[in-house]
Order: C-alpha cells, then structure tokens, then sequence
C-alpha cells in the first residue's frame, strides 16, 4: 500500500499539500473548506499584533499566465480577533499553522504564543514578506536567529521559519533559523518585482513593488530548496509555483518533505485532491512505498 502520509515535526500530515499563507486563509470557514477538499494542512493569512489594512488597490495583478504580483500590505484583523478564526478553522480534520509576524522579535513571540493558546498546531515566522518592514528581518541572520530564539521560549508547538528569497545567500539564514531550534523551513516567499503600466505610465501596485508568486517562480524556488536541503537537516516545506502534481514532486525531489500551494489556488481548490492523487500514482509507477524515499533524490551524493 503506497502511503502519501508526511511527518512534518510534530505534525502528522495525511498527505504532502498545504494551503499556502495569505491565500484564503483569512476566515475559520475558508481554512475549514480547503481542508475539506482535501489539503493536508492550512496554513492562515500572516497575522500580527495589531490590526493593519493594507496597502490601496491595485494590489494584485497578474503579469503572465499564472504568474502574479501582488503587494498587498500584510492586511490582517490583529491577533486578538483573529484567534476566533484559528478556533473555528480547528474544527477540521487537519493541521492548522498559524502564520505570524512582528516588528520585533518580541512581537513575534506575542502573536505566536496567542495562536497557540487558540490552538495553532504550529507557527510559520513570516520575515520574507518582500514589500512589507518583515523583509528585513528575514534578510538578517541575527534578526532571524534572534526571532527563532524568542519564539521558542514562547511556544511549544513546531516553529517553522519562512525565508525570504530576496537574499545573497539562502543557505546562511536557513542555516541560522535551524541553530537557533526551529523545527522546519519554508521555502520561499514571493520575490520582490514590480511591472508598470505602458498607457498609464505608472507602476500597476499602489504599493509599487510587489512580490512574484506563480509559475514563474517554481524553478527559483526549486534551486532554494535543493541547496537547503544539502545544508540543514530540519523538513523543508516547498512554496514556489506548484500548479500540478509534477511540480510537487520537482519540489520533493530537490528536498521537500512537504509543498504549499499558493497561487495554483486559482485554478480551484480540488488542486489539493489532484496533487496528492498524482503523487500517490507517481510512487506506485515507480514502485516506492512513502513520500520519504523519494524526499532529496535529486542530490545524486545523497544529503551531503
Ligand atoms: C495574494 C498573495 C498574498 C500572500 N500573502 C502572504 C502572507 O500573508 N504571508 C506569507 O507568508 N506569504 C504570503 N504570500 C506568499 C505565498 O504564501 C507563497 O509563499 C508564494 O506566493 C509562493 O507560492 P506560489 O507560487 O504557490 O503562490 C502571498 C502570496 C500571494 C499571491
């Protein structure tokens, strides 16, 4: 029997897809529904300390097919409120991860421990958001150690640290995210980029520069996996536009032990059924009996 169940940490995943962050995951019921058709986690919209609205409209816009910049201004109703949320979303059958973020280490500390008191299964450290004051966090080795560190005081669940592509050297704040005690990675958020609009003669965000998320993505996405994965020994969770279950698998296969799915949400949510039914079909095609066999494979030496 081929078994498409991932441990991720603690978490138990039935199977390697999760709902990415900021995609739908604002709403107990919207998390609750992704659940239903068929992720194997959800992961919230970022939160923070404190209510923020958000950069003005025009936030999101499509560049190229299936390949969006959007700036949206990490828009969130505060942790306080948002624990109501992450309560209702608790009803499902899966993991939830809450998202968090904070200008300070601090900070982050505050709004993870307020998520586990509402019952988040694990934490995702947002310091990558590209065009938001985070990115600088994530773009320091210190900062980022610093966050890990006052986090794990904080909380017992899975702390998992989301990286910023935006950096000289990924390997190094992984690197220092997994010294510091976090349990996994994620890799990547979006990428700073920007498009201007030729009749208008302006930049098409409000915010001006956004991130890149979507198809175009994948394969920078897929070369930050595979040199963390050679590099720290902590489950490495895959975002980077996945579209189609041979993406998740491109991901796995460079080191991740589980994929988020953001963008390819637009396709509709059955993309969580589809890409665990393909991973599943890929296995028995090529006669593997878990995901974990196939995790990594892609480095010929094996992880070192
Ligand atoms: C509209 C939009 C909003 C996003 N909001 C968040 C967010 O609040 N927190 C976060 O960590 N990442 C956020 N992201 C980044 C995604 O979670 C993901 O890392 C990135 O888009 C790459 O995956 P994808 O190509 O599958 O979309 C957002 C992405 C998009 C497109």
């Amino acid at each position: 029997m081929t078994d498409i169940s991932v441990n991720l940490s603690k978490l138990k995943l039935r199977n390697p897809t999760i709902l990415a962050s900021g995609i739908m995951g604002i709403s107990g019921k919207l998390l609750l529904r992704v659940a239903n058709e068929g992720a194997g986690a959800v992961v919230t919209k970022s939160i923070g300390p404190e209510p923020r609205s958000g950069y003005e409209n025009p936030c999101l816009a499509e560049v190229f097919k299936n390949t969006y910049l959007n700036a949206m201004g990490l828009p969130n109703p505060g942790v306080k409120h948002f624990a109501k949320e992450l309560k209702l979303a608790k009803g499902g059958s899966v993991p939830v991860i809450a998202s968090v973020f904070g200008d300070t280490p601090s900070e982050f500390a505050y709004v993870a421990s307020e998520m586990e008191k509402a019952g988040a299964d694990a934490v995702e450290l947002n310091v990558s958001c590209p065009h938001a004051e985070v990115a600088t966090i994530g773009q320091s080795c210190e900062l980022v150690s610093e966050t890990v560190k006052e986090v794990k005081k904080a909380v017992r669940i899975p702390v998992f640290v989301k990286l910023n592509p935006n950096v000289t050297d990924i390997v190094e704040i992984a690197e220092g995210a997994e010294k510091a005690g976090a349990n996994g990675i994620t890799a990547i958020n979006t990428i700073r980029a920007m498009a201007i609009d030729i009749n208008t003669c302006k930049p098409l965000l409000s915010n001006r520069i956004g991130g890149l998320s979507g198809e175009a993505l994948r394969p920078i996405a897929v070369r930050c996996v595979y040199e963390i994965y050679q590099n720290v020994k902590i489950p490495i969770v895959a975002a980077g536009g996945i579209f189609h279950w041979s993406h998740a698998i491109e991901h796995i296969l460079a080191g991740a032990t589980a994929v988020q799915i953001g963008t390819g949400v637009v396709s509709g949510l059955q993309i969580f059924q589809e890409i665990s039914t393909g991973i599943k079909k890929y296995l028995e095609e090529k006669g593997y009996q878990n995901v974990q066999e196939i995790v990594g494979i892609a480095h010929k030496e094996g992880r070192n």
